[in-house]
């Protein structure tokens, strides 16, 4: 049954039947716009290392808010930037934060949109590490509490789902014993489950002001070079009582959207991160190649490695653009 009677191009002749055959679609459903917010009030802060993102102040994120929920987009993930930092990142769970003032902001205006809130230390910290630090390393079971503070401070402000990126073990059950017992047994946990050291955050760093003053984040966040790992973490996360699970980034872990998603079964988002939306912009300004093609094509190549949420940067624009 090979060539001449197998013609696979029979297929894809025409628009029509190549719809017809379509394995693979892209909705706006599938699509998370983050959002970084920061104090004041006007304040919209072009970040030099993502052109077309910027740091929003609490109205302007609303502003920004109410554009992402026209075009369809179902959710954002917010990040905060404190007035001050200090050792334990308190302004993480202070609640008049730029995030918690925008989560009752957008809940007030757009309630339709769902708000998910990223709980880490990192931004809040004067050191840049994801936790409390002591002997020079992230103490894991100190930084818990903080976490635990600052995801019911984002559940009391009304976030409809939290986040975790931290990467600390047992952050997942710590974070749902803490809601339950406040009477937030209702609000989902998205738990950054396979998050990778990764050269493609240098861009968010900029943007979120959060990169490390001393060492890395390799003690914390996982090896490049481990898949099985990464199946070990989700199946925790998920003992811990995770409702959704994450694999950050995207595109050089392909192979871990689609084995979680196989293995699991559960709903799976994937993070398409700073630098991969920084290099596909940086070459579409440049005009070496096309810049909203590209980006449609990975995100429909990590919808189809198992995917069912797709955090990203070109979110409003692949919605408008799906829309038609
Ligand atoms: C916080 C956090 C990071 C990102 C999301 N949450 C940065 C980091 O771990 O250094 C990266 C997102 C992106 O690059 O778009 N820990």
């Amino acid at each position: 049954m090979a060539f001449p009677l197998n013609r696979p191009r029979r297929l894809r002749r025409t628009e029509v039947l190549r719809r017809m055959v379509r394995e693979t679609r892209l909705s706006p459903d599938n699509l998370i716009q983050p959002i970084f917010v920061c104090p004041g009030r006007g304040v919209f802060n072009p970040i030099n290392a993502m052109p077309g993102v910027a740091q929003l102040s609490p109205d302007m994120a609303l502003r920004e808010a109410r554009e992402i929920a026209g075009a369809g987009v179902p959710a954002v993930i917010l990040f905060g930037l404190p007035q001050h930092k200090d050792a334990i990142g308190s302004e993480a769970w202070s609640d008049n934060g730029s995030v918690q003032t925008a989560i009752r902001e957008i809940k007030e205006h757009v309630p339709d949109l769902a708000v998910i809130t990223d709980v880490c230390m990192c931004e809040y910290t004067d050191h840049g590490h994801c936790g409390a630090v002591k002997d020079g390393d992230v103490d894991n079971d100190a930084t818990l509490e903080l976490l635990r503070r600052e995801a019911l401070s984002h559940a009391r402000a009304g976030a409809d789902i939290v986040a975790p990126s931290d990467m600390m073990d047992g952050r997942v059950g710590a974070i749902r014993a803490v809601l339950d017992e406040n009477g937030f047994a209702r609000v989902p946990i998205m738990a950054y489950s396979a998050k990778y050291a990764s050269a493609f955050y240098g861009p968010f760093r900029e943007a979120a002001e959060s990169a490390p003053k001393f060492g890395d984040r390799r003690s914390y966040q996982m090896d490049p070079a481990n898949g099985d790992e990464a199946l070990r973490e989700v199946a925790l996360d998920l003992q811990e009582g995770a409702d959704i699970v994450m694999v950050k980034p995207a595109l050089p872990y392909l192979d871990l959207i689609w084995r979680v998603k196989q293995e699991f079964k559960v709903p799976v988002a994937a993070y398409n991160v700073s630098g991969e939306y920084s290099m596909i912009r940086a070459a579409g300004i440049n005009g070496w190649l096309d810049e909203r093609r590209a980006a449609m094509e990975v995100l429909v190549g990590i919808k189809r490695a198992g995917a069912d949420m797709i955090l990203t940067y070109f979110a409003k624009q692949a919605a408008r653009e799906l829309n038609g």
